[in-house]
């Protein structure tokens, strides 16, 4: 198949692209490759890879893409990702994840590109005290504009496949780490940190948890969702095993043979207390069975980082 993959540079689009790749698949990407993390990282996930330095938002060098393409599935995982971020910067998260999303959307109907594969946030579920969350429960109460984009580009997806029959699942990632992560993210930023025997910030008391994913299991996900379509499914890729973020950091200090040196600062705003992700749908229409415990999946994780 000729898969076109948004976001190829980042981290879950690069892992993406390359299982593609691997299995035989022809792969293009897009990226803008911005400044939010360090852009050699990014120039370094694209290596070996096609990617077109473009911005999903710009219409004219997307409609060209799809023009000279013609892919059979669109993987649409570029966004502007951070919680705490996009509270400094509503507009430009509004406009990348939204508008840039339909826009996409729209070249996709206009040059009949059928499956499409879309990344959504465990953050749509809020502050929601029952657990695990599942994709039936209610997400009307988003806590930051993060959450929100995320819940708004589920809901365009949702209309273009009604009126135009796109058939489009989008996927609920619930914290994705492993190696060439996010550095904005705990599992990488406190690894560097606890090396270097700087201070971390821990907001709260430790407690707050996270159904930490990690980054193979997310792509055997996304792979079934491109190879089983549906006319539209929302559906939930994590771990369905949350743990307390002071063991996230006990495991990282184990496996660099340091200590952390520990400010604690309160919960930040848009910070949910936990994620918890039910995949019993994922389970049963994709085959998903995530095989990494957190243990097995950080000493990945420091195992890169030392190399
Ligand atoms: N990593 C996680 O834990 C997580 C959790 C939930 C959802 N997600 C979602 O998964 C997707 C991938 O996230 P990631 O962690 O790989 O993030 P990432 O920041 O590493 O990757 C996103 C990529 O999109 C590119 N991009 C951003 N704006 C763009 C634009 N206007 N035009 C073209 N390219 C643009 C960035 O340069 C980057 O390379 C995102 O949609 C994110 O919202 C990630």
């Amino acid at each position: 198949m000729k898969i076109l993959v948004t976001g190829a540079a980042g981290f879950i689009g690069s892992h993406s692209a390359k299982a593609l790749l691997a299995r035989g698949d022809t792969v293009y990407g897009i990226d803008n490759f911005n400044d939010y993390y360090e852009v050699e990282q990014k120039e370094k996930n694209a290596e070996n890879l096609n990617v077109f330095r473009v911005d999903i938002c710009d219409e004219a060098a997307i409609d060209k893409i799809f023009a000279e393409l013609q892919p059979d599935v669109l993987l649409h995982l570029a966004a502007r990702a951070g919680v705490r971020a996009s509270i400094a910067d509503p507009v430009l998260y509004h406009n990348v994840n939204v508008l840039g999303t339909n826009i996409l959307l729209d070249a996709c109907r206009k040059h009949g590109v059928g499956r499409i594969v879309s990344a959504s946030s465990s953050s749509v579920y809020g502050n929601q005290k029952k657990t695990p969350f599942s994709e039936t429960d209610e997400t009307e109460n988003p806590i930051s504009p993060y959450a929100a984009t995320k819940r708004a580009g589920e809901s365009l997806a949702y209309a273009y496949s009604k009126m135009y029959g796109l058939q489009i699942t989008c996927l609920r990632f619930f914290t994705v780490y492993g190696p060439s992560g996010r550095p904005d993210m705990a599992p990488l930023m406190f690894t560097k940190a606890i090396d270097a025997g700087e201070t971390i910030k821990r907001f709260g008391d430790g407690t707050s948890m996270r159904d930490y994913t990690f980054i193979d299991d997310i792509v055997s996900g996304i792979v079934s969702a491109i190879d089983h379509p549906f006319n539209f499914e929302i559906i939930n890729l994590g771990n369905n095993k949350p743990e307390e973020l002071r063991v996230l950091i006990s495991t990282i200090e184990k496996n660099l043979g340091k200590s952390a040196k520990i400010e604690e600062l309160p919960m930040q705003p848009g910070d949910v207390e936990m994620t918890y992700a039910d995949i019993t749908k994922a389970q049963k229409l994709l085959g998903y069975n995530p095989q990494t415990t957190l243990e097995q999946g950080i000493e990945k994780l420091v195992n890169w980082y030392k190399k």
